[in-house]
């Protein structure tokens, strides 16, 4: 039974064998072929179950999945190649595997990044649709009443016609002009958490995510470990 049809391009980077801009470039310089023909362009439609696709005369086969936990410390942006120069979230874990992010933390947000080498998996775990929660502990400038609660559990509205709520949400400590919060949601929409206490009227000071799924961090900040098969399922609880 033939199966979803993806780019050449976008297979190698599935893969786990490069990421697709690369891919494309080794496409176009013959190095790729599939079911024993070489293809140049990197648009050509495959099938990753059914065709066979070889690079240097390799075989690709689907690599065993590997899921990697980060803390991440305040002050990398999550991509691999920022255009300011600036540190990033893959000079802090190894680099002998072809790794995604699984969603993004902001460059001043803290906690828990996944990595994976599987784009399937990766789709699963940011796909709004699974719901998969992930929970944020939020310390806001100012005070943050119950009745803010009530609003980011009902729905707040995070740009025009964008309404998104909170799956749980409650103050752990008031302080004088502080509020330390933990909200879970689902989605991961673009700044989401700090775009629904400005809805709200807050600013926030510190962001740091513990967990996703019931898969919560452990590490200290900047270390990161492989997660096993058991652990991997924790985030779909
Ligand atoms: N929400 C935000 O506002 N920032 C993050 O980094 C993650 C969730």
């Amino acid at each position: 039974m033939p199966g979803e049809t993806i780019s050449l391009a976008r297979a190698l980077s599935k893969l786990g064998y490069c990421s697709r801009s690369r891919a494309a470039l080794y496409v176009k310089s013959g190095r790729v072929t599939v079911n024993g023909k070489i293809v140049k362009v990197p648009s050509w439609r495959v099938d990753v179950e059914q065709d066979e696709i070889e690079i240097d005369n390799r075989h690709l086969t689907k690599p065993t999945t590997v899921v990697i936990m980060l803390h991440k410390p305040r002050g990398y942006v999550t991509t691999s190649d920022d255009e300011l120069s600036r540190k990033t979230v893959y000079e802090l874990v190894p680099n002998d595997i072809h790794l995604f992010t699984v969603g993004r933390l902001d460059l001043d947000t803290t906690g828990l990044l996944l990595f994976t080498n599987n784009g399937e998996l990766q789709d699963k775990i940011t796909s709004p649709e699974k719901k998969i929660s992930k929970t944020y502990l939020v310390t806001a400038i100012g005070k943050v009443t119950q009745d803010h609660i009530e609003k980011l559990l009902r729905g707040v509205e995070i740009s025009e016609g964008v309404v998104v709520k909170a799956d749980e949400c409650e103050i752990m400590k008031s302080e004088f002009s502080k509020t330390h919060l933990r909200i879970k949601i689902h989605e991961g929409k673009n700044r989401q958490v700090k775009r629904m206490l400005a809805a709200v009227g807050r600013n926030v000071a510190e962001l740091h995510r513990s967990a996703i799924g019931k898969l919560e961090l452990d590490l200290p900040e900047g270390a990161w470990r492989k997660l096993s098969d058991d652990e991997i399922k924790l985030i779909f609880d």
